[in-house]
């Protein structure tokens, strides 16, 4: 317990250390070093004014020590030469110009360019968003340098989930996880999508004949929906959460993205109590919520041993396949154990829910506002399955312009604002120096609004995503499911989730913009890119022949 309380220690302090005299052991990635790609400016300086946290930290430090603990850290990109806003002792340059993370990243890229220094809080993260570092960072040299992404110990029992897990732990993970995501698996679990889109249809349908109801709010159709399918996907078990607005399940996993603020700010602070708060068993993740998905997967894994169940098709039988005591002495180090069985399935959960119900939800808003590409999207649903038929796997994959409009969705408000990776070993990548364990932050959010990249960046269209223009549109310029060998997982799979739910309820209804609608949205501070206030909107039966709503 010590020597493991003393290695968190050092290597937490180590990742906090500013540099020494601004001399660095690097490892220069690449000998044909290119120019910076950001405005040269000053230097900052460290802002010494009082600390936000009077009520905290300082008790633990003597007045003199405790000003130099609070921004210890801050000289970091100084001495590299990078720009970035400047610090408040404690704060850093969290929430420097809006409260919104995201869109304080989006000014910060306005000010700074593409590459820019901040502190979250004491700790040093830096900000890229050039294509050319990206393609670096997240694909030629994700396996060296860059394979984790930033890993804040206070996991609970999530430690292994393959988001979470670390080098070859990943990589075994990861190849176990994979498989169950093929094109040939989700053309399977295509079959429980479609019951469930038939059932928030229905669902729909009792909504507007109820004549009280006269706005839905969007995140209570598609957030139930996407549990549903998710659940049924992961290991067969039919929610129904549609029909149940309060099921526990939603509740707890609309929490779990949401990291406790006190218990944040105190280890962003103080990362030398880390080891101590892991001990004490804390957690990020909401513990309740991560306690209730763990008991349930473990009722549904034993009743596994039971043999009627045995023969499910799901992800958590494809797990269990592969259990490392059923491989034998000799490659019990391929498997997956049975607490990462029950870790894997409990993120898949929470990784696939929230992601794709606030897709739909920013789907069904930017088409109420935007009528004309509604209309053309129904047409080419209504020309690819007649008579509001049924939506079929392939059909759905073959429509070209429902790609546009879902991938345009994304560029605008991609659920994850920002990947992470943390930095192996120092080293250059195009001129700029990228410190060991240093946190390596790519402001998505901010990428996807660059106006050098994405002309008239804040309107909403999708023909940039036409079969012919998106040949010219640069790969690392667009990452809503990150890229390289650690991108998302899940994303064949989300997309036919989303096209399915959206198609489905365009054959029927329109989406229109009410008092009730929010425009612009307020966004919201923490967590995924989402709307502060649920998204409201009334929907409008279309009238079966699409060709009468033409004229
Ligand atoms: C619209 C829906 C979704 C979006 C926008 C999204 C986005 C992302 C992003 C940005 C990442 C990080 C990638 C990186 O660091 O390069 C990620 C990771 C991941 N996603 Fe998704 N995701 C979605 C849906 C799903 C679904 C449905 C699943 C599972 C069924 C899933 C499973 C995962 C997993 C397991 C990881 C971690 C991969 C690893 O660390 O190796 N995601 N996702």
């Amino acid at each position: 317990m010590t020597a493991k309380f003393l290695f968190n220690h050092q290597s937490l302090e180590h990742q906090c250390l500013p540099l020494k005299g601004g001399k660095l052991n690097i490892k220069s990635y690449s000998p044909q070093e290119t120019t910076r790609c950001y405005p040269k400016e000053q230097p900052h300086r460290v802002h010494g004014r009082a600390s936000v946290f009077k009520a905290s930290p300082n008790s633990l430090v003597s007045a003199s020590g405790k000003d130099r603990y609070g921004h210890w850290t801050f000289g970091v990109f100084d001495k590299l030469g990078i720009p970035g806003p400047k610090p408040m002792m404690y704060w850093g340059t969290v929430n420097r110009y809006n409260q919104v993370y995201y869109l304080d990243d989006n000014e910060c890229a306005k000010k700074y360019g593409r590459v820019w220094g901040s502190y979250e809080l004491r700790r040093p993260m830096l900000a890229v968003m050039d294509p050319e570092m990206l393609k670096i960072i997240l694909v030629k040299e994700c396996f060296t340098f860059f394979t984790n992404r930033r890993n804040f110990r206070l996991n609970g029992d999530l430690y292994d989930a393959v988001n979470v897990a670390e080098d070859d732990q990943w990589r075994r993970i990861r190849n176990h996880v994979t498989p169950s995501f093929t094109s040939g698996r989700i053309k399977e679990m295509f079959s429980i999508m479609q019951h469930h889109s038939h059932k928030l249809l229905v669902r729909l349908q009792s909504k507007m004949d109820n004549k009280e109801v006269k706005v839905i709010t969007i995140k209570d159709i598609f957030g139930p929906y996407s549990m549903d399918v998710m659940a049924n996907c992961v290991f067969s078990v039919d929610l129904d959460s549609i029909n149940e607005p309060s099921n526990p399940f939603i509740t707890h996993a609309s929490k779990i993205l949401r990291f406790p603020v006190p218990l944040f700010l105190f280890q962003g602070c103080f990362p030398i109590f880390l080891p101590l708060l892991e001990l004490l068993g804390l957690s990020l993740f909401p513990k309740s919520s991560t306690t209730f998905f763990r008991a349930v997967v473990e009722k549904i894994r034993a009743e596994r041993n039971e043999s009627s169940k045995k023969n499910l098709a799901d992800i958590l039988q494809n797990f269990i396949n592969y259990q490392t005591n059923k491989l034998g002495k000799e490659r019990e180090n391929q498997g997956l154990n049975d607490h990462e069985i029950l870790s894997q399935v409990t993120m898949l959960l929470f990784a696939g829910y929230e992601t794709s119900a606030t897709t739909l939800a920013f789907l069904a808003y930017t088409l109420a506002r935007h009528p004309e590409v509604m209309k053309s999207l129904q047409q080419e649903i209504d020309l690819t399955f007649p008579q509001k038929g049924p939506v079929q796997y392939d059909g759905l994959m073959q429509m070209e312009y429902l790609s546009s409009v879902v991938d345009e969705c994304l560029r605008l408000y991609p659920p994850a604002a920002r990947l992470e990776r943390m930095t192996k070993e120092t080293l250059k990548v195009k001129g700029i120096t990228i410190p060991k364990n240093m946190i390596v932050m790519i402001p998505v959010y901010a990428l996807h609004r660059d106006p050098e990249l994405w002309p008239d960046p804040e309107e909403f269209k999708p023909d940039r995503f036409s079969k012919e223009n998106k040949q010219s549109i640069n790969p690392y310029a667009y990452l809503p499911f990150g890229i390289g060998p650690r991108n998302c997982l899940g994303m064949r799979f989300a997309l036919v989730m989303i096209k399915l739910a959206l198609v489905k309820v365009l054959q029927n209804y329109n989406f229109l913009i009410c008092e009730e609608t929010e425009i612009p949205l307020k966004m919201h501070p923490e967590g995924l890119v989402g709307p502060l206030q649920p998204i409201k909107l009334k929907l409008q039966k279309r009238s079966f022949n699409s060709i009468d709503e033409e004229n």
